[in-house]
């Protein structure tokens, strides 16, 4: 049968006490509208239709190319007002429609299709995904009479007897979707809020004879919705532990997995040791037998087999195998070292490629570069890439030997096995097997430092 998916999305989120759109709040580096969005993928629907309301354009903008039907809800009348906004889209499809709420990036891909399976199995018109809350305060209140659900009331409309029940509302629904946007028409805001609630319609597909099923979810802290920043750190911490859970389980050792931050879309091989205190975010992907020391930060970064990064920093930049870096390198976009490429401590390097073997051990930067093989950076050298208003290249062919404190004024060329005296300026390209010296000569005046005081204190 056709799925459809609808994520509502529209709500300011007054108690995240934010200018920023609840749903684009990030749990493990990620929105959790994103999340959302990516876990629903599993269901495979025909159309997923977005509500937003509040900043609208932001929570636009960040709609993935393959996703991007929304609607905007001008004015946020309820959750069963704003499912109504999506009739355009909706209201003429036959099949099945699947609503679920931008807020709960727990959700797995898994619980969502085991959803649609069970609502199928049980042939229901509607089925809600329950759990059993046992602080159920703020959640709507599944009603069951003789075992069967007959309503959900919400927290602020429940009487102390239905407040008592620990059967809660999720906020996650499959319906039939002609039987849906029937009942929709019908909904009042005859309650507490003076909203339209989507939960409503529950009780009026009860009272017509169309049959309600309810799921109880396995794992409730799947079920969390997010409201404020205290409940957002919650979902950070089972996220996080979640996502390192799968990597340990994977083959990878994380030496203090309470202090590791991995982001959902990042990819770590078997034998791959993570120290505490590191973070990896973005699309980072990191291969087999690596070793990553606390104090690294790595985004959208790519470790090929055996790489070590120690204290490091890098974005964008891709290491391949062997290669090693740091104590305190910046390795930023652009950047490719390649098999058993060194970079030592205080290196920065960008938009650069380092061949096989080459080394540049201390206190350099690279930029705008393309360096051959078994290159040696002497410490301190410095490609000077940028004149105020364009950048230039660097070349250096294979072999060639940097002299420390070297500055390379790009355009230039550094042939191959070239060697430039250490504090040159070089301003001119260098040919093959050349020697460049390009520094003031030096003078002693004799005696003229004598009776200065160089050093003060003991
Ligand atoms: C809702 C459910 C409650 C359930 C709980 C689970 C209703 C009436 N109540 O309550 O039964 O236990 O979720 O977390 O559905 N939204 C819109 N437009 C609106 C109103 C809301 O898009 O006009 C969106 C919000 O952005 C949010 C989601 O719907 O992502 C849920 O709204 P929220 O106000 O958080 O509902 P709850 O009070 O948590
Ligand atoms: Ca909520």
């Amino acid at each position: 049968m056709t799925r459809n998916v609808v994520i509502l999305a529209a709500g300011k989120g007054t108690r995240m006490k934010s200018d920023t759109p609840k749903v684009l709040h990030e749990v493990a580096g990620k929105s959790m509208l994103a999340h959302v969005i990516d876990n629903s993928r599993a269901v495979d629907a025909e159309r997923t239709v977005i509500v937003v309301g509040f900043g609208a354009d932001s929570v636009i903008n960040s709609l993935p190319e393959d996703m991007d039907t929304y609607v905007v809800q001008k004015e946020q009348l309820g959750t069963g007002h704003a499912v109504v906004e999506t009739r355009g889209f909706l209201a003429q499809q036959d099949g099945e429609t699947m609503v679920t709420y931008g807020d709960m990036p727990l959700i797995t891909g898994d619980t969502l299709k085991e959803l649609f399976a069970y609502h199928e199995a049980q042939d229901a018109k509607a089925t809600v995904l329950t759990g059993i809350a046992t602080n159920p305060h703020g959640y709507g209140r599944i009603i069951r009479e003789d075992g069967a659900v007959t309503k959900i009331v919400e927290e602020k409309d429940a009487t102390e007897s239905e407040k008592a029940v620990h059967e809660v509302n999720t906020g996650i629904y499959v319906f039939d979707n002609r039987l849906l946007f029937e009942a929709l028409e019908k909904l009042s805001p005859a309650n507490a809020q003076g909203e339209y609630y989507l939960t409503d319609v529950i009780e009026s597909f009860v009272k017509a004879g169309h049959r309600v099923a309810a799921m109880e979810l396995a794992n409730f802290d799947e079920s969390l919705g997010v409201n404020d920043r205290a409940q957002l750190a919650v979902a950070e911490r089972i996220m996080r532990a979640r996502i390192n859970h799968t990597h340990m389980l994977a083959g990878v050792t994380l030496i203090d997995p309470a202090t590791t931050y991995i982001g959902t879309d990042v990819t770590i091989g078997a034998d791959t040791v993570i120290e505490g205190g590191v973070t990896l975010a973005g699309h980072t992907t990191i291969g087999k037998h690596c070793h990553v020391t606390t104090g690294s930060r790595l985004v959208d970064a790519t470790l090929h087999t055996s790489v070590i990064v120690r204290a490091s920093t890098l974005e964008g930049a891709v290491m391949e195998a062997n290669s090693d870096c740091g104590p305190y390198a910046h390795l930023r976009p652009g950047t490719i070292l390649h098999e058993k490429a060194h970079v030592g401590n205080f290196v920065e390097v960008k938009n650069a490629t380092l061949g096989d073997g080459t080394k540049a051990g201390h206190l350099t930067y690279i930029g705008d570069a393309t360096v051959g093989k078994k290159v040696n950076f002497g410490a301190g050298t410095i490609t000077v890439n940028y004149d105020g208003e364009n950048k230039y290249r660097t070349e250096i062919d294979d072999f060639a030997f940097i002299g420390s404190g070297s500055r390379l004024i790009a355009p230039v060329v550094i042939g191959k096995n070239a060697l430039t005296a250490a504090g040159s300026t070089i301003t001119e390209d260098v040919p093959e097997d050349a020697m460049a010296i390009g520094r003031g000569r030096q003078v002693n005046k004799l005696g003229r430092a004598k009776g200065k005081p160089h050093y003060k204190g003991q």
